[in-house]
């Protein structure tokens, strides 16, 4: 198992080395040795190499059969020519991660949503983003008078990852719902079509329905516990998806992955570097560590992603948590906590 290690910036670092020892921990109890490498990515390879995707990263990426990145970016970086993000979408765009995969779960009751309980009661939906197109890629001008973004996708583009989707939906509860603004933009109009008459029709046990993105963000505070499985393009899916993992309990909670045809696949949190909180030790881990629990899953290792999750849910029902779930204990020592109760695992099995 050879995983290459992105550890970012801010609190990418901080939040990396807690879900890197609860990753070593399952290696222990479960058998497995990951081969570790680490590489420069993001603002800290602007600073050391003037490039946030260097030739010595890239080239390191290869022979990995998966990309673990801490969140990169920072103030210090908003203002150069070339910035941490632009290495980000290189990054994904030379994996080929078209599928983006977030899911959004109520992890335990004891956490609390800014939303009433009997309306987050049960949640647990994945947000499938299209990774690789539309708004990020297309054509982009910025001149003293003008800027301008693209939003552009092709029938394959739309079809991969739809077809994701509902390849899912048929582990799941059987429900998809495509995300769309086909009102006003063309793009989505052909994204309707794909999703309606290339894609569906393979899948007549999958429920499809259809949601304006608008409407969308109203119905994820009014009756997030509706949805199964939701697809959407790019930019629609990184807006929504901050804003379903903040209903569940919290940003710090919410993982990801990032799929494509073939390893390695890419596993990220959802959220930034948190610049606010950035080198006080202070960072929820958690959706790295659950981040960590999706790339085992990917590699066959089920039972040790299983047994991280418990962990997980356990530190958030009984404790410790950091500051932003309202307890007292550093990102280290969440890390801390679920490796040793993997460790435990080891005894008891
Ligand atoms: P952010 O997600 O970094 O922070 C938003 C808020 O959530 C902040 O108050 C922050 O303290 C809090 N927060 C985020 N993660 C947390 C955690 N694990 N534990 C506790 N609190 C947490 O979003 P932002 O401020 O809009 O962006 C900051 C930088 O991060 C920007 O440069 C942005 O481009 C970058 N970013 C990177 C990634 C990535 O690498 N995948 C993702 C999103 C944003
Ligand atoms: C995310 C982030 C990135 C995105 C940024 C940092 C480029 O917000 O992974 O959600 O917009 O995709
Ligand atoms: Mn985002």
């Amino acid at each position: 198992m050879k995983i290459a290690v992105l550890p970012g910036d801010g609190i990418g670092p901080e939040t990396t080395r807690a879900a890197l020892a609860v990753l070593a921990a399952a290696g222990e109890a479960f058998g497995f040795s990951p081969e570790l490498t680490e590489h420069a990515f993001g603002g800290n390879a602007i600073d050391a190499h003037g490039d946030p995707f260097p030739d010595v990263t890239r080239a390191a990426l290869g022979g990995a059969d998966a990309v673990l990145k801490g969140a990169i970016g920072g103030p210090i970086w908003d203002v150069g020519a070339i910035r941490p993000e632009q290495g980000l979408l290189a990054l994904r765009a030379e994996l080929g991660v078209y599928a983006n995969v977030r899911p959004i779960r109520r992890w335990t009751t004891k956490l609390t949503s800014p939303l009433r309980e009997d309306l987050v009661d049960g949640l647990d939906f994945i947000i499938i983003r299209e990774l690789t197109g539309g708004l990020y890629f297309g054509p982009k001008e910025l001149t003293d008078e003008t800027g301008m973004d693209t939003c552009r996708y092709s029938v394959e583009e739309v079809e991969r990852v739809c077809r994701y989707a509902f390849d899912l939906a048929r582990e799941r509860r059987g429900k998809v719902c495509s995300v769309d603004k086909q009102n006003v933009l063309s793009s989505s109009k052909l994204w309707r079509r794909v999703v309606t008459e290339r894609v569906a029709p393979d899948y007549p046990d999958v429920e499809l329905s259809h949601q304006l993105v608008d409407s969308m963000a109203m119905k994820l505070v009014e009756q997030p516990a509706a949805y199964d499985v939701i697809v959407t393009e790019n930019m629609f899916g990184d807006i929504l998806s901050d804003l379903a993992a903040s209903i569940s309990g919290g940003i710090g909670l919410a993982p990801s992955s990032s799929l494509g045809a073939q390893r390695p696949g890419l596993y990220e949190a959802i959220h930034g570097s948190a610049p606010d909180i950035a080198g006080r030790g202070i960072a929820n881990p958690t959706a790295m560590i659950l981040t960590v629990a999706m790339m085992l899953r990917d590699l066959e290792q089920p039972a040790a992603a299983a047994a991280i999750e418990q962990a997980a849910i356990h530190a958030l029902e009984h404790g410790p948590t950091t500051p932003d779930l309202g307890g007292t204990a550093s990102t280290d020592d969440i890390g801390a906590a679920i490796a040793a109760r993997l460790a435990d695992h080891e005894v008891t099995t």
